[in-house]
């Protein structure tokens, strides 16, 4: 056993894999030796930060918040879900390539934003359809939420969902700290306060990296912070990073909620740390209390 294991017991927890943990242990230590000044964390949103499942039951993303809200139409409720459907399998199949999948996620996000916005959503009806739905971060957010901000460590979430859905959630838990920073897709409402489209570039699932490298402002900024912990639950997550600056050491991890068999291998091929069904931030959380920690 690896004395950073003794450090982070969490790591030995049933759901914890690691195709090479003494690369894991060398990372580890190559981010802490260079000190917490010079760490950014980079995390994905749904599935990442929220609940896959919660009582044996599925949790909303940011598109299903709105999609499953009184917002939407009986109808459009029935498209979007339909749209979902068709989709998601093909977002979760291993055994298509990522390239097979691009221009499906296109269609998806397209096709579905686009039903949104004939649905006339108001601005000022958000805040009510996140309080009514069944959003959940994971077990253990507010000590991450909290740990971050205490040590100024900047924390970047990249997400493929809905910037306005997902400030929204952390917002009413109270932890949108000044330390967050958001690129998503955010929604463009005209002057009476109405959905009219979605602001910039599409981000889907698979198109972060171009995400990442369109928003070289941010990277500029954290240009000293030449080490990431990165946090996602899909292959995708993994170009979140591209734009950082003179990266040294990145440590990936990465939720594995659905699909596990199928996806073992190709998670444990591409993330650090695969967490397998994991509803909660307890290895994250352990990881950064390793890193600030004084010994
Ligand atoms: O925050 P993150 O990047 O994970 O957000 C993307 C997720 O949103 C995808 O994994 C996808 O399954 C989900 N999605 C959805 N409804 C859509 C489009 C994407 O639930 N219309
Ligand atoms: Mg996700």
């Amino acid at each position: 056993m690896f004395s950073y294991i003794q450090q982070i017991p969490e790591l030995t927890k049933a759901t914890v894999w690691m195709k090479d943990s003494k690369r894991v242990e060398h990372i580890l230590k190559s981010i802490k030796e260079s000190g917490i000044n010079t760490l950014q964390v980079i995390s994905d949103f749904d599935m990442t930060l929220t609940r896959f499942a919660h009582n044996g039951k599925r949790c909303p993303t940011s598109h299903n918040i709105l999609d499953s809200s009184k917002l939407i139409s009986e109808t459009g409720q029935a498209e979007l879900k339909n749209l979902l459907n068709t989709y998601y399998p093909i977002e979760v199949d291993s055994t298509r390539s990522i390239e097979e999948k691009l221009p499906f996620m296109v269609e998806w996000w397209t096709k579905a934003h686009a039903l949104l916005i004939e649905q006339k959503i108001r601005k000022d009806q958000l805040t009510a359809a996140v309080k009514e739905s069944d959003a959940m971060l994971r077990e253990g957010f507010q000590l991450f939420f909290d740990h971050l901000h205490q040590h100024s460590i900047p924390l970047l979430i990249f997400s493929a969902g809905i910037g306005d859905i997902l400030e929204e959630v952390i917002r009413q838990e109270g932890f949108f700290h000044p330390n967050i920073k958001v690129f998503s897709n955010y929604m463009d409402f005209d002057e009476s306060g109405v959905l009219q489209d979605f602001k910039g570039e599409l981000i889907h699932v698979y198109n972060k990296r171009e995400g990442a490298l369109l928003n070289s402002g941010h990277f500029q900024e954290l240009k000293s912070r030449h080490n990431v912990l990165l946090l996602g639950d899909s292959l995708g997550d993994l170009t979140m990073a591209d734009g950082v600056q003179d990266l040294q050491n990145i440590l990936k991890i990465g939720y594995l909620n659905d699909k596990v068999e199928e996806g073992k291998q190709s998670y444990l091929d591409s993330y650090d740390i695969v967490l397998e069904r994991d509803e909660t931030m307890d290895v994250p959380n352990a990881i950064l209390q390793y890193l600030t920690s004084a010994q």
